[in-house]
């Protein structure tokens, strides 16, 4: 667990001004796929984190870690960096996180799609998908792709973990097998966020 205190440390105020100038910069260039006014704050990575449990010591698939405030917290749940895989569009945030990250598995690419994205390692199992994609940015198709592609890389019962502001489901499901749950809105995150998980809750 020598990861908790690493990285705790590493967010002390001068570093979160870096994080939120970072991240202002790149939603100013990408607003679509940024998609958001500031990083997760810690209460909502922190929930998201808690539904890591890796019962089966699989790694964990994080995607679109951005300036790393998710990433962060999965560490901090005890996650080893070799781990962890973060796929990540912008190259620059991908630069940043490789950098305070060597040995995490950080793959500059595209989240709704997978298979090319993880390359050698697209047949590898996760403990759990952590996103935070701004998913209601993207339209239905390919919110049910992505979730496609997500639960297809966990075990049974293991969820896909989504942040969203809004007030339905992120994601619409038509399939009885698939449980979705939502957390308490969470008020210290701007703007407001619930948490929502996805899984199997049979084989299919
Ligand atoms: C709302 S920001 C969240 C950043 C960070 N996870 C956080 O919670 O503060 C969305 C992130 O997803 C990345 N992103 C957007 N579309 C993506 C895609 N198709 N594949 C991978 N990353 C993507 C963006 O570059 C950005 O870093």
């Amino acid at each position: 667990m020598a990861n908790k205190h690493t990285h705790r440390q590493k967010t002390s105020p001068a570093a979160k001004v870096i994080e939120q100038v970072r991240f202002i910069g790149a939603l100013a260039k990408s607003p679509k796929t940024v998609g958001a006014v500031a990083p997760t704050s810690r209460k909502t990575a922190e929930l998201m984190a808690s539904n890591i449990t890796r019962p089966t010591k699989l790694p964990v698939l994080e995607l679109g870690p951005g300036t790393g405030a998710i990433t962060d917290a999965i560490l901090h749940h005890g996650v080893a960096e070799k781990n962890l895989f973060a796929v990540e569009y912008d190259p620059r945030f991908c630069r940043q996180l490789r950098a305070r990250l060597p040995q995490a598995h950080v793959i500059e690419g595209n989240a709704f799609e997978l298979d090319e994205a993880l390359g050698e390692h697209c047949d590898q199992k996760f403990d759990c998908v952590i996103s935070g994609l701004p998913l209601l940015n993207f339209d239905r198709a390919m919110r049910q792709q992505f979730l496609e592609g997500a639960l297809k890389r966990l075990p049974l019962g293991r969820p896909l973990v989504q942040f969203s502001y809004g007030t339905r489901p992120p994601i619409e499901i038509n399939d009885p097998d698939i449980l979705v749950e939502k957390s308490r809105w969470v008020l210290r995150n701007l703007p407001p966020s619930r948490v929502w998980t996805y899984r199997y809750s049979a084989p299919h």
